[in-house]
């Protein structure tokens, strides 16, 4: 693993980028810029909640969310609570589909509650499906979905992210959140794998 420093002002603006990066897709400045936009205009279809002080609970899908979520409430002036959750997502054993599950509880007292689910990307999308299905039954009386990424190209469900900070080519991306193996996590800009690093 070795750091490319000398890239760093061209690329990245100040940022890291790792070697096994082929190509730089969105760098951080441009993440940051796109992240304030969302959250604005998340801001304006929540202006009920913050108008009457009605908290929101947001619900970050671990672990990809978790870079984007920081920044994401740090713009967003709405009272709210946070209730992350994991799912985990694997291939049947004799079908092509994935399956999708939750491995932890929704947070308690959805009822009645406008809930904000965040993830990093919508790529299949089951991912969101599950979580708007499951806000929904635990009686949420609002479900909105917010994605940094979205590959249009994937899509298998019939349910669209209602806020999407990029729509990306069927190319597989980390950093800023996003994982290979669970590494790149850290990474300030989100880039292409080198299929090389892909194991
Ligand atoms: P979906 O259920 O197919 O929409 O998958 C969503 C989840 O798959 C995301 O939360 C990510 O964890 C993961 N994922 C999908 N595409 C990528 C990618 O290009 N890089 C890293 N993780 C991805
Ligand atoms: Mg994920």
């Amino acid at each position: 693993m070795s750091i490319d420093s000398d890239r760093d002002a061209e690329t990245t603006k100040g940022g890291f980028v790792h070697d096994d990066i082929s190509e730089i897709l969105l760098d951080e400045n441009t993440i940051a810029a796109r992240v304030r936009e969302l959250a604005k205009e998340l801001a304006v279809h929540l202006a009920d909640s913050l108008a009457s002080d009605e908290p929101i609970v947001l619900v970050p899908i671990m672990t990809g969310s978790l870079v984007f979520t920081a920044d994401l409430i740090r713009h967003l002036p709405n009272k709210m609570r946070i209730g992350v959750v994991t799912v985990s997502s694997y291939s049947g054993a004799t079908t092509e589909r994935r399956e999708t599950a939750l491995r932890s509880a929704l947070p308690q007292n959805l009822e009645g509650r406008h809930v904000v689910i965040v993830d990093d990307i919508f790529d299949t999308g089951h991912t969101m499906a599950l979580l708007d299905r499951e806000a929904r039954n635990a009686g949420a009386s609002g479900v909105t979905s917010v994605v940094l990424l979205s590959k249009p190209a994937r899509h298998e469900v019939e349910i669209r992210p209602d806020f999407s900070g990029f729509e990306i080519p069927d190319a597989f991306v980390v950093g800023y959140g996003l994982d290979y193996d669970g590494h790149y996590r850290n990474l300030p800009c989100i880039g292409i794998l080198r299929p090389e690093a892909i194991r």
